[in-house]
């Protein structure tokens, strides 16, 4: 129980790798708080977590909008009694990908909002918070993306980046305080996520034309994962575990590829 007694908040926690990461920090021993534009998955995932014994709240929250992500804040320490542990995982696939000069302005915009303006929103709105407690945990969930600069999804890859750079700054200011900040770059993981995507590049890329989302998916796990298998959101939930709990106290500022080897340094 590496998280007993300890409360985390897991943005996007009702499908796919927010899923994987709060049943993993649930079975820890962490009540949880799911935040999520989409609340009815929220409350399936919450019933879940109930299944585990652990309190939980789950609530709609739109992380782009800084009342939303003021008032889940709030709503999580009168409910939950305190805060731990943040997870920024909301995020969206942001296609269309090559050439960028098919990319439109509203696409740069949105790609930004939900996958890096709302990790500047909580970290902000936590910051004064995890100060005054003298210590905290911040998990944001970045992508291979960022330092592959994925041709794929311009706009995506350049946000995630954006998000690895964002916790190094974090880090830094927050160091001294006692918080750790730290970035988790998944690989390639058959979510909603991936297969909206792998429909959209089996429609627009003439390589893929005539493959099911499902075989566009594979190609891409044989092309670029040097471990030749897929990946599940409980992978990424372990790590997460990891940089939340005490043994982790002494890494900040790190970017962990949990990615089957795709990003070497
Ligand atoms: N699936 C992959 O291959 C992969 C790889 C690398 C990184 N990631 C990242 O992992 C994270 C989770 O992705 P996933 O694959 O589980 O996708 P997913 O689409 O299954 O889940 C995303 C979750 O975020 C929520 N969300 C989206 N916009 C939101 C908003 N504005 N406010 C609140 N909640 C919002 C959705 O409702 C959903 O529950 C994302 O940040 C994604 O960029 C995914």
């Amino acid at each position: 129980m590496r998280l007993a007694g300890k409360v985390a908040i897991v943005t996007g926690g009702g499908s796919g790798i927010g899923r994987g990461i709060v049943l993993a920090m649930a079975r820890e021993g962490a009540d949880i708080a799911i935040p999520d534009i989409q609340v009815l998955n929220a409350e399936k995932v919450a019933d879940e977590v109930k299944g585990l014994g652990r309190r939980v709240l789950a609530m709609k929250t739109d992380v782009t909008s800084s009342a939303d992500v003021k008032a889940m804040i709030e709503r999580t320490r009168e409910s939950l009694g305190r805060i731990d542990v943040l997870v920024n995982n909301a995020g969206m696939a942001a296609p269309p990908g090559m050439p960028f000069t098919n990319n439109t302005e509203e696409d740069w915009d949105r790609a930004f909002a939900v996958n890096t303006k709302s990790v500047f929103l909580t970290c902000k709105a936590i910051a004064p918070y995890f100060i005054e407690r003298r210590g905290g945990r911040i998990v944001n969930i970045a992508s291979i993306a960022g330092p592959l600069a994925a041709a794929t999804m311009p706009a995506y890859s350049v946000a995630k980046q954006g998000v690895i750079t964002f916790t190094r700054v974090v880090a830094r200011e927050l160091a001294p305080h006692g918080v750790t900040v730290n970035a988790i770059c998944p690989g390639v993981l058959y979510t909603e996520f991936w297969q909206k995507l792998a429909a959209h590049i089996a429609e627009t890329n003439p390589a893929f034309k005539g493959m099911s989302p499902r075989q566009v998916f594979e190609k891409r796990v044989a092309d670029i994962v040097p471990m030749k298998c897929e990946q599940t959101p409980e992978d990424i939930g372990w790590a997460a575990v990891f940089l939340a709990s005490d043994e982790a106290r002494y890494v900040t500022g790190q970017a962990l590829m949990v990615d089957g080897g795709c990003v070497m340094h």
